[in-house]
């Protein structure tokens, strides 16, 4: 593996970018390959093994660029899929945002022995209760309040801001149970969350720890790469003391492939970025599918 190979991020569609954004911020020489299921979202209502499938079908794809670091960027997809995709690409580094986002949480908890801590996500990742086992291997006592919010991803894929009464609506409603416990800690457990963080923190009040599994994914990232000497080189410009540039020419990038409807997504994105992106590369499903890795084991 080479440190100026590229870190492959998936998602289902927009909320990986949280991820990006983060990456971006603690690397910013490297370059990132984005993939956004976009025509194939939501993942958080379906099966572990539709979601595994495509989630195989994205890395498959993206394969031949060689990437030092693949990042389940989907709490829904790291819940249902990661261990059994990481068993399918032997020697590739695939991380998912469930455990970093446990470890945040299980942190945030501070001294006292039994914090309360919540988790909002979607159904398939409040199921699949990988939360629970990350935060109690972490926290024996901690008290886990877990509730699904699915109507959150769609609300956002349509673009529609905190403001939007719809939104506050919904989170209002979904936010209420919580009201009733003395909540020391909540997770964002899905990537498309942070978008309404400010919305949930004023919500919950500023004693609850908000916590983003995108931001702290991202930062173990950076620290592991950066410990494997994998980061991307950064050389000093001569005659411009102040400028670095990575040593291999190039800058830092962001490439976005997705399953449908490139302007959309291209249109979006800024607000998960705060800058803007190219036009994405559009990748229909039945590509994918045409493409799919023999389950291993089979042969031809
Ligand atoms: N960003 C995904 C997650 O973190 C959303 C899943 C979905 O598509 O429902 O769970």
């Amino acid at each position: 593996v080479s440190a100026s190979a590229p870190i492959v991020v998936l998602d289902s569609g927009l909320g990986g970018l949280t991820v990006v954004r983060a990456l971006m911020e603690a690397g910013p020489n490297e370059q990132i390959l984005y993939f956004g299921d976009t025509a194939r979202l939501p993942y958080g209502n379906k099966t572990g093994e539709t979601v595994s499938g495509f989630v195989r079908q994205m890395i498959a794809y993206l394969l031949p660029w060689r990437p030092k670091q693949v990042i389940i960027a989907c709490n829904t997809a790291s819940a249902l899929a990661l261990p059994g995709v990481r068993g399918e690409f032997p020697g590739l580094a695939i991380t998912g945002v469930i455990e970093p986002g446990a470890k945040a949480a299980a942190a945030a908890g501070g001294a006292k022995q039994a914090p309360c801590i919540g988790i909002i996500a979607t159904e398939a990742t409040i199921r699949s209760k990988a939360y629970d086992r990350a935060i109690h291997r972490r926290r024996n006592y901690a008290k886990l309040l877990l509730r699904p919010t699915p109507l959150l991803v769609p609300m956002i894929e349509e673009g529609r801001k905190a403001d939007d009464p719809v939104v506050r609506l919904a989170m209002k409603q979904y936010l209420q149970p919580f009201a009733r416990h003395p909540l020391d800690v909540m997770v964002l457990g899905c990537t498309h969350y942070p978008i309404y963080k400010n919305l949930i923190q004023e919500m919950l009040g500023p004693h609850v720890s908000v916590i983003d599994s995108a931001r702290q994914c991202a930062e173990d990232v950076t620290r592991r790469l950066a410990s494997h000497g994998l980061l991307r080189p950064v050389m000093k410009m001569q005659g411009n003391p102040g400028d670095a540039a990575p040593a291999d020419g190039a800058s830092g990038n962001l490439r976005c492939f997705v399953t449908d409807d490139p302007a959309r997504f291209q249109r979006l994105a800024p607000r998960f970025l705060n800058r803007e992106i190219d036009p994405p590369i559009l990748v229909r499903p039945q590509e994918l599918y045409a493409r799919e890795p023999m389950p291993l084991g089979e042969t031809a």
